[in-house]
């Protein structure tokens, strides 16, 4: 299975990325962050969803997303720099992981957008891509999950659907990270009997 090490705060990505994004279009890793600042990161999205700032998450871009619960049911809350120590740290990360695909990969990603998501039983998010529309940057796609002791009867799996090859299901278990190409790789989120916490964000081009 492609993966890369993610050493603390350094992400080094190894040759099995380079072929994991470039040919698999997908690579998977556990132990992304530590447990605690998984805990701290579900903890929080638990809490933004009690407080009312989770908003049904809508399809489409542009300025009126549209609710569409047969297609996704998930709810959702952007991140901003300095909401949170744990989200600091999170988005420190992916700023790493940024310069490293650059380095490694020339791929060019210049901004990162992010959003906690939060999964209630019964939701699912139907077979798509995340490069919606031609104006969409969304460059390679990350999530990393937050579910501790996640069980195959809880549904709920990441399935990506690689051109030509059979499907993968990746189950949302604290700590681990899916990234894959956001305009190539069809993938759907099956429903699950959980609730279901994770972080959704994509690597972006300006220009
Ligand atoms: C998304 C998405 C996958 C997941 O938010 O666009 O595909 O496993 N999420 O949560
Ligand atoms: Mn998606």
């Amino acid at each position: 299975m492609p993966a890369i090490s993610f050493d603390g705060a350094l992400a080094v990505p190894g040759p099995s990325v380079v072929d994991g994004l470039c040919h698999a279009g997908w690579v998977m890793q556990d132990h992304f962050i530590p447990p605690e600042l998984s805990r701290q990161l579900a903890a929080e999205c638990v809490q933004s969803m009690l407080n009312g700032n989770m908003k049904g998450a809508g399809v489409g871009s542009g300025h009126a997303p549209l609710l569409q619960p047969e297609i996704r049911g998930d709810h959702i809350e952007w991140l901003e720099t300095g909401r949170s120590s744990a989200c600091d740290r999170y988005l420190a990360h992916m700023e790493t992981l940024r310069q490293t695909l650059n380095r490694e990969l020339f791929l060019g990603l210049d901004e990162y957008e992010s959003h906690f998501a939060l999964y209630g039983p019964g939701a699912f998010y139907r077979a798509h891509l995340d490069r919606f529309r031609d104006d969409d940057k969304r460059t390679v796609s990350v999530v990393l999950y937050l579910n501790e002791d996640w069980l195959p009867e809880h549904g709920g799996a990441l399935r990506l659907h690689p051109d030509g090859g059979p499907s993968v299901d990746i189950a949302p278990e604290a700590g681990r990270m899916a990234m894959f190409l956001s305009a190539e790789l069809l993938h759907e989120v099956l429903p699950t009997a959980r609730q279901r916490l994770s972080i959704a964000g994509w690597f972006r081009r300006r220009g």
